[in-house]
């Protein structure tokens, strides 16, 4: 199985600056970016990889390079990394570090693990199955205080009183014990916003949209159409001087306001959970510093959000320090191509000679 995950090799043209350098993957997973960076790497080169899923190394040992000298795991928590930095001296001599935040399909596909609202599992969606709260703790535990804040803190949904009474409701009578259970409450509660809008995507006659762009200005020429399901590349005309992120950003807009509409009701809650459990935004914040740290002076850290939440942290992060930061989004055909890209979007840090805000 391999996770092909978003901006793949436009993540590793970005980071790979010196063949003979030493870099870190932060985020393991099953190893995709890992193997693409030891292709790119001369024999002198070196890769750290970490990853806080204990599972993980199973699955590497049967990959190819996990024999490759050049290559070294660690099974460990990324807000650790500054610790491995003392034992290993790493401080600033690391070529790049690449972050590629989430979960993989791997995990999410093990129904064992509780992360997908699609399939039957026990309620867990721990990172690190070993220890910690699990989700079934949280929604049958906490009070109610307590669920509704980490839902609007993580979640950034509506409806979250609404939904924190029926968990507070159910509980007493039906623990919660698997995905479905919370998944199917959330649908219940939300079934007639979220029917009431698909029913409307489907009978409301359709606007297409042609964008033609320029760098100072964007008209838009729209005519009804019947009914159409796909967002069409040949309705962008590009005139000479568009500056390609114009472009982007333009397309961007025009898919998110589309498929909006179609994101399951359990995404936003099941995101919460997972990234308080896990202590997501934390770990990001202290991944980010350290690695700024680790980092030879105009070389690149890599990060790959994929929800907004993290995007916003990243952001936040980089406020306090004077790096060069470039933010790009996935390509209207990415986001045709695979929906969840959606929200997605990758960092490319340089490292400057003073990178701290004084
Ligand atoms: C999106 S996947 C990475 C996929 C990988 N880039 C590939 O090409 O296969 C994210 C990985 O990060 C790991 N992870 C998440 N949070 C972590 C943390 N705080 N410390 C270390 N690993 C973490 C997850 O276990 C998962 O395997």
């Amino acid at each position: 199985m391999t996770h092909k995950s978003l901006f793949f090799n436009k993540a590793i043209d970005y980071l790979i600056t010196n063949k003979d350098g030493l870099y870190i993957d932060c985020t393991l997973g099953l190893g995709g970016h890992s193997k693409q960076i030891l292709n790119r790497l001369s024999i002198n080169g070196l890769l750290i990889a970490l990853d806080n899923d204990l599972n993980t190394k199973t699955f590497v040992k049967n990959l190819e390079f996990y024999l490759d000298k050049r290559f070294s795991l660690i099974n460990i928590n990324f807000k650790y990394l500054e610790i491995i930095a003392k034992k290993k001296h790493l401080f600033g001599i690391v070529s790049g570090i690449l972050l590629d935040l989430g979960i993989s399909t791997y995990q999410i596909k093990d129904y064992k693990r509780g992360f997908s609202f699609f399939i039957n599992g026990p309620l867990d969606m721990r990172i690190n199955n070993t220890f910690g709260i699990t989700a079934c703790c949280l929604l049958n535990h906490y009070k109610f205080k307590q669920i509704f804040k980490i839902f609007k803190t993580y979640g950034e949904d509506e409806q979250l009183y609404r939904l924190t009474v029926e968990i507070c409701n159910r509980r007493h009578h039906f623990p919660f014990k698997m995905t479905l259970e919370l998944s199917n409450l959330i649908k219940n509660l939300k079934f007639t916003n979220y029917h009431i809008k698909h029913l409307l995507i489907k009978t409301k006659p359709k606007i297409q949209k042609t964008y033609i762009i320029n760098h100072k200005s964007i008209k838009i020429k729209q005519k009804f159409i019947k009914h159409s399901k796909s967002i069409n590349t040949k309705h962008i005309r590009i005139k000479e001087n568009t500056t390609k992120q114009t472009l982007i950003k333009t397309n961007n807009n025009s898919i998110n306001k589309k498929k909006k509409k179609h994101i399951h009701p359990s995404t936003k809650i099941f995101q919460a959970i997972r990234s308080y459990i896990n202590n997501e935004i934390q770990n990001l914040e202290i991944v980010i510093i350290t690695s700024l740290k680790l980092l030879k002076t105009n070389k690149k850290l890599i990060i790959i959000t994929f929800n907004s939440l993290e995007s916003q942290i990243v952001n936040k992060v980089l406020k306090t320090t004077l790096n060069k930061v470039n933010k790009i989004y996935p390509s209207i055909e990415e986001v045709f191509y695979n929906n969840s890209s959606r929200c997605s979007a990758i960092f490319i840090i340089q490292k400057l000679k003073t990178f701290y805000l004084s």
